[in-house]
């Protein structure tokens, strides 16, 4: 990764350095799990986050985060860390916990995740929530039309995969606005994995072959999509999404500000540079991730990483000595 440094030390920064940010968060959200509170696991996250990021030094601003600065004090959108009086270099994307509602609820698949890229290489969402998205692995990249209906994007899937329709299996996010999506889906005879939330890890296990996931495919965030586009770019796989307002202020918003609603836009028109580091520190065990697990002295965390180095991906386990 080039230029990523300490503005105040100079010392070279690592993508292994950027990995202690999602591990704090996901550390702090830790005391918060299966105890009903969304906002105060959250909270913990964010403030545990935001403090690793401003230690690291780095030109940056969070491109994508917790909301505008009216709305909230902290990973606003356009928060700067690092020295204010020298050009920022590089946008971070952040979501301190995936899945606020798996945290709340104990349930499996929460996780912490931060992507960072050189700045202005990013796409910008604007005032849009929620954006369609489809996500397959490295071979089907370029090769599906995201126009097409739904049973022929799950046809070419196919072939593509060299896999019969049935032994498909597609993420979903289990929303009431999925339902025409997945009725199409199983009239196919493909199957369908649903999940309530958490569309980061669907969309990076679809990009993963032989994860057991084929596709994902519905609507869901900006910052999840922006977030899973940065990892799936390094790995090389499909993503593509297309801005879908749900809400009546956003699709105003959203039409106000002249976006395309019907316009896809690809992994390499969201994400335009191959300089990007991804990582996500598992908080409960989920798909992509092992949870947090916590011993007398040593909390053991899993994080995937994700570019910022020779290898494309690595899988990190570490142990982190417990405060007394
Ligand atoms: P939270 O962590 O904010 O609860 O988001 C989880 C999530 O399921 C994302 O993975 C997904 O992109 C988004 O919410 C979908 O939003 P909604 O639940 O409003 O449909």
């Amino acid at each position: 990764m080039t230029e990523l440094k300490d503005v105040r030390t100079s010392r070279m920064i690592s993508a292994y350095d950027l990995r202690r940010a999602t591990e704090a968060a996901a550390r702090a959200a830790y005391a918060w799990i299966g105890r009903g509170d969304k906002s105060q696991g959250d909270s913990a996250a964010i403030s545990a986050l935001e403090s690793e990021l401003a230690n690291l030094g780095l030109d940056a601003r969070i491109l994508i985060g917790e909301g505008p600065r009216e709305e909230t004090s902290q990973l606003y959108h356009g928060q700067r860390f690092g020295d204010p009086g020298r050009l920022v270099r590089w946008d971070i994307a952040v979501d301190p916990v995936e899945g606020t509602s798996f945290l709340a609820k104990g349930m499996t698949n929460a996780l912490a995740c931060l992507a960072i890229a050189p700045t202005g290489t990013l796409f910008a969402p604007g005032p849009a929530f929620y954006m369609e998205k489809f996500a397959a692995p490295p071979a089907a990249k370029g090769r599906i039309d995201p126009d097409a209906p739904v049973e022929d994007k799950l046809k070419a899937l196919s072939d593509i995969l060299a896999k019969p329709v049935e032994d498909l299996t597609i993420y979903v996010l289990e929303k009431p606005r999925h339902r025409d999506l997945v009725e199409r889906i199983h009239a196919l005879g493909a199957r369908v994995a649903l999940y309530p939330a958490g569309d980061v890890a669907g969309a990076l296990m679809a990009a993963i072959p032989g994860s057991g996931i084929d596709a994902l495919m519905g609507t869901g965030g900006c910052p999840e999509g922006m977030l899973s586009a940065a990892a799936i770019k390094v790995m090389g796989g499909e993503f593509m999404a297309r801005i879908d307002p749900q809400l009546a202020t956003e699709r105003r918003a959203v039409e106000a500000a002249g976006i395309d609603q019907q316009r896809w836009w690809k992994v390499d028109e969201l994400v335009r540079s191959d300089d990007v580091v991804f990582c996500a520190t598992g908080i409960t065990t989920g798909l992509l991730l092992e949870g947090i697990e916590r011993t007398a002295t040593h909390e053991r965390t899993q994080t995937l990483l994700v570019g910022g180095g020779a290898d494309e991906r690595q899988l990190l386990t570490s142990w982190h000595r417990r405060a007394k």
